[in-house]
């Protein structure tokens, strides 16, 4: 994927020591509030080379996030029972607040859609403001708290484009979808502009 200043890079399991070399400094900078303990595990159960190949091998895929010719993050995701699972987002310090993160998101949300998800999920710690925030403002919101650290986040692609409308015709419901919902939205603006146009 390439639009402009926004490129993705898929990594894959030859690429796992350089990547995890990377996760490391990383989320010790991001989560540098966390005790130093709980976060070592941390990168040890997700973000060694074995970690990381073990994830890839369970249908998880890793891109690095190019902007401007450099590399400015990257990101993990892939299709699990719920959905699209969202499982790591994460940009280098002087690439945050340029609307990267928005690129990102839209390219997990075509994922998820080419790959008939109708939600997409992921997990944050409840310190992570910033990044709570940003998933919000991007239309995720919190479901539950999976640890007394971690909550989880989901965003529902699909109950914007079915609506249920009753027939009095077949005295059923009928389910429109997709390109229909879009045009039985636009219905009563056209109705108006057409009224205006005959001048009654
Ligand atoms: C969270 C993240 C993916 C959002 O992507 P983004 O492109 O930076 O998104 P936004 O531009 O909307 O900025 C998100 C927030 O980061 C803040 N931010 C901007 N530049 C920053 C910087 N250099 N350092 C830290 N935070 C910064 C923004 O101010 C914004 O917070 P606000 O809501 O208070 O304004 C990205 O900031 C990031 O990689 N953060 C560190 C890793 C992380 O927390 N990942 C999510 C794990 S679940």
């Amino acid at each position: 994927m390439d639009s402009g200043d926004f490129s993705l890079v898929p990594v894959g399991p030859d690429g796992a020591e350089e990547l995890s070399e990377i996760a490391y400094p990383l989320y010790r900078e991001v989560y540098a509030h966390v005790p130093s303990d709980i976060l070592e595990d941390f990168l040890r159960m997700e973000q060694t080379p074995e970690a990381i190949r073990d994830q890839m091998g369970r249908g998880l895929n890793y891109w690095y996030i190019y902007s401007g010719g450099e590399r400015a993050g990257y990101l993990c995701c892939g299709k699990d029972d719920a959905g699209m699972y969202l499982s790591k987002l994460y940009f280098f310090k002087n690439f945050r607040g340029r609307g990267l993160g928005d690129k990102a998101l839209r390219f997990v949300e075509s994922e998820a859609r080419r790959l008939g998800c109708g939600k997409i999920h992921l997990d944050v710690n409840i310190d992570n403001h910033p990044a709570i925030r940003f998933y919000e403002r991007n239309g995720f919101s919190m479901t539950v708290p999976l640890t007394h650290v971690r909550m989880g986040m989901e965003k529902n692609l699909d109950n914007r484009s079915v609506i249920p409308v009753y027939s009095s015709v077949s005295g059923d419901y009928l389910i429109f979808s997709g390109l229909l919902y879009e045009v039985i939205q636009t219905l009563p603006e056209l109705l108006r502009s057409a009224s205006g146009a005959v001048d009654i």
